[in-house]
């Protein structure tokens, strides 16, 4: 089957990120660094090596820093110049995107993930798309997205980012259920958003990464509302299943870290830091110290 290439992603950035005010009251989480890079760069990062050329935002009111953030920045990049340092320079460009590349779109009303999808619809059309929360961090050898690209040209079909989480987490994500795993790649008789854990269907979480193919865009237009009275992106996929079984799950390589909570961003905070060869032989030297001080700063 001849398959259009993925070169449009999605990024869900409207949310108030209430889990991190007051530091949101002004900033959005999505610039919030691990180490010194946004979110948002690691988000797109994953995207471009994935072979992603076209970046859509869906923002809303006081987001503008994002906007910024993706803008060339003329006098910071001079002064960088004339002080020779090219390494910080090249660092800055590297966030600078092609005029055109980026856009942005406005979710007006807080409605849940599947409507800030479906507000993206006319700049998608009729191509694949992939979804990227940058709220889940992976890191991996290769790329997550990139791992999932390759699935979808074996397939063809929608996919989506798995890994097992503990059931008593279930009421947390999206959940499938499973049929066969053929390798990475698991067939997919259900999903469900957000179930009380006695109903979960399995404990294969759905993680923030998709592929989707059109389909499941038109399914949006149903707005149909779901858990937590939003529309759900979970209620337009699990539709597809039950259409056409066109859905696969994703066991993804890699370790995901959840940045939408405080406790998974200071997970990645440590994590990144270490991985860092001008951090790591100081801040692991400070943490084995305070860990053995029992968190105590003596
Ligand atoms: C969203 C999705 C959920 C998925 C999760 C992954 O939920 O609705 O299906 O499992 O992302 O992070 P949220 O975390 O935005 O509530």
């Amino acid at each position: 089957m001849k398959k259009n290439k993925v070169i449009k992603a999605i990024f869900p950035v409207a949310g108030l990120g209430t889990r991190f005010l007051p530091a949101t009251k002004s900033i959005p989480k999505e610039i919030m660094s691990l180490v010194d890079k946004p979110l948002i760069q690691y988000a797109i990062d994953e995207a471009r090596a994935a072979g992603i050329r076209e970046f859509i935002f869906v923002t809303s009111r006081g987001k503008g820093a994002l906007e910024d953030y993706f803008d060339s920045a003329p006098r910071l990049e001079s002064a960088l110049k004339r002080s020779g340092k090219t390494e910080l320079l090249a660092a800055v460009r590297q966030t600078t995107m092609e005029s055109g590349a980026i856009a942005y779109i406005r979710q007006h009303q807080a409605l849940g993930l599947g409507h800030a999808v479906w507000c993206a619809r006319r700049l998608i059309a009729n191509e694949p798309f992939a979804v990227i929360l940058p709220d889940d961090v992976i890191a991996a050898d290769k790329p997550c997205l990139q791992q999932m690209v390759e699935a979808y040209d074996e397939t063809g079909g929608n996919i989506v980012a798995t890994m097992e989480v503990p059931p008593s987490q279930a009421s947390s994500y999206g959940l499938l259920d499973i049929g066969e795993a053929n390798g990475n790649i698991l067939s997919v008789k259900g999903m469900v958003e957000k179930p009380d854990p006695k109903d979960a269907p399995s404990n294969m979480a759905v993680i923030g990464r998709y592929i989707l193919t059109p389909k499941v865009l038109q399914n949006l237009n149903r707005k149909m509302v779901g858990a937590g009275g939003e529309i759900q992106l979970t209620d337009a996929i699990a539709k597809e299943i039950a259409d056409s079984g066109n859905v696969y799950g994703y066991k993804f390589e890699g370790k995901r870290f959840d940045c939408g909570s405080k406790a998974g961003f200071l997970k990645a905070t440590v994590a990144f830091a270490l991985n860092r060869d001008d951090l790591r032989d100081d801040f692991l030297e400070f943490l084995r110290h305070i860990v053995a001080k029992d968190g105590l700063y003596k």
